[in-house]
């Protein structure tokens, strides 16, 4: 066993990369590899541990690449193999280690498996029924679409992403051989979309009120992490995998992180929290107690971006001071750290998102000069449009200004490295988060509506301006 105390996801951070919207190397309008590796030193200068990747393989977009075809192949659209290599080098010569998502719960429906299943042959591969049940797609509507013959396949997703059957050994195998490919190329480890979503309940019963989700968290799961976990740890390097899984408490997601399983979950409870005092130190309480391995997200792919959720700036700047003082690892998503808002008014016939609405956080990142698509590549295309008015919030705007987000979540992760230790409360006035970390270090968010006192010592890391001394609304500091 390798020795659990200091390997390096526990504390790392994590800069999650949307392969089409961080950078365009072809001039198509659409990010790619040799763009994310010619970003590369940004994200090293930046101070993050690794980088998660969202899918970038064979695909047809459907589900922004969650809709795989073949997943021992780069789709076009993001590059060739050798491009991957060529990334996992560079990444790997700037000591950044790279995660890439894998998507066990369903395929694309062009993958030749389903269509195999279409034709009538290895059905068992997937969940075909003569009868579906009252299941309802998470992307709306039934989860059940019916085929030529009049059986119906399920989704939990969209009908172009048909559920997998967990139960046929023949899956297992093959994501087995999928989780080597990748690792045998050597990728640092895995995001695990829909973890909890694999195995579903025997005899696929109807959903009913007040019951458990028949089509999510079923004991059966586990084995199937116990086994990756054995994979994992053939690798030399620590590799690990971090588990998406939702719609769950905190105790049932500390499972799927038991010492055999993975190695980490994100924490959607954080994510989901509201902008309060009272709500965020019970979730983080929650946390640190379910489990020794916490991770903190504040955005993602799928969620409006927290500076829009939260209401302002200053509420993100101190969001981030506040987050990544909490002992665990952290994830932050792309932009984050330019502290872009989400796109509210992308005109309806530019949308991509299926079923849902979250175009607007997958813009593509401003990096440079007044007008889109600002610097994102080589043309003036972007697959989705760029707000005109980004031209403050671009890396070479932010990068000389002390002043800016990036500054500060340069800064920050600089600082970050020697936070050490438990979190410990400190008595603090209603609507003060005040802890402390080893070696001296506190942390105070004032998320109340008035200035309170800073704590005594030396202001390492704030989010905004201390005027009077005092720790003014919406911002948060660290001080030693
Ligand atoms: C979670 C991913 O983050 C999301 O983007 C995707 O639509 C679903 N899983 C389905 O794969």
């Amino acid at each position: 066993m390798l020795c659990a105390v200091d390997s390096w996801w526990r504390s790392a951070v994590i800069y999650q990369v949307y392969p089409r919207s961080f950078a365009d190397s072809d001039g198509d309008g659409v990010g790619d590899l040799p763009g994310i590796t010619s970003r590369l030193p940004y994200l090293a200068e930046l101070g993050v541990d690794a980088i998660w990747l969202s899918p970038f393989y064979r695909s047809p977009m459907v589900d922004g690449g969650y809709d795989i075809a073949d997943h021992r192949d780069v789709d076009p659209l993001f590059g060739t193999l050798a491009d991957v290599d060529a990334l996992l080098a560079r990444a790997h010569g700037l000591g950044l280690r790279v995660i890439v998502d894998i998507v066990p719960n369903h395929t694309s429906a062009a993958h030749p498996w389903f269509r195999e299943a279409l034709a009538g042959d290895g059905r068992d591969r997937y969940i075909f029924s003569n009868v579906p049940n009252n299941w309802q797609s998470l992307f709306g509507g039934p989860a059940w679409t019916r085929v030529a013959d009049g059986s119906w396949y399920l989704h939990l997703f969209d009908p172009a992403q048909p559920d997998l059957n967990w139960r046929n050994p023949q899956v297992r195998e093959e994501f087995a051989a999928i989780l080597r490919f990748w690792l045998d190329r050597g990728v640092d480890g895995f995001r695990v979309d829909v973890a909890h979503g694999l195995v579903k309940a025997v005899g696929l019963p109807d959903l009913a009120g007040g019951a458990a989700i028949p089509y999510f968290d079923q004991d059966e799961v586990h084995e199937v992490y116990r086994e990756w976990r054995k994979i994992l740890e053939e690798y030399p390097g620590e590799r690990m995998a971090v588990a998406e899984v939702f719609d769950s408490t905190p105790e049932r997601v500390a499972r799927y992180i038991r010492g055999d399983e993975l190695h980490q979950a994100f924490n959607f409870d954080y994510l989901e929290a509201p902008w309060d005092a009272g709500i965020l130190r019970r979730i983080i309480d929650a946390s640190l107690a379910a489990t020794d391995n916490a991770s903190w997200v504040l955005s993602n792919h799928d969620r409006q971006r927290h500076r829009t959720r939260f209401g302002s700036v200053a509420r993100a700047r101190a969001a981030a001071v506040l987050t990544l003082a909490l002992p665990g690892s952290a994830y932050v998503y792309q932009g984050d750290e330019l502290g872009l808002p989400e796109v509210l008014d992308i005109p309806a016939e530019l949308r991509q998102d299926p079923g849902k609405d979250r175009d607007g956080c997958r813009v593509p990142l401003p990096w440079l000069g007044d007008a889109p698509p600002f610097g994102f590549g080589p043309s003036a295309r972007s697959w989705l449009p760029m707000p005109a008015d980004w031209a403050g919030l671009t890396v070479q705007a932010q990068r000389d200004d002390p002043g800016s987000v990036l500054a500060l979540y340069k800064q920050i992760l600089r600082v970050r490295v020697r936070l050490d230790g438990p979190l410990v409360w400190l008595p603090a006035q209603q609507d003060v988060l005040l802890f402390g970390r080893d070696g001296g270090f506190v942390c105070a968010a004032n998320l109340s509506g008035a200035p309170v006192a800073l704590p005594a010592g030396e202001v390492v890391v704030a989010s905004g301006p201390l005027p009077d001394g005092e720790l003014p609304p919406d911002t948060a500091v660290w001080v030693r």
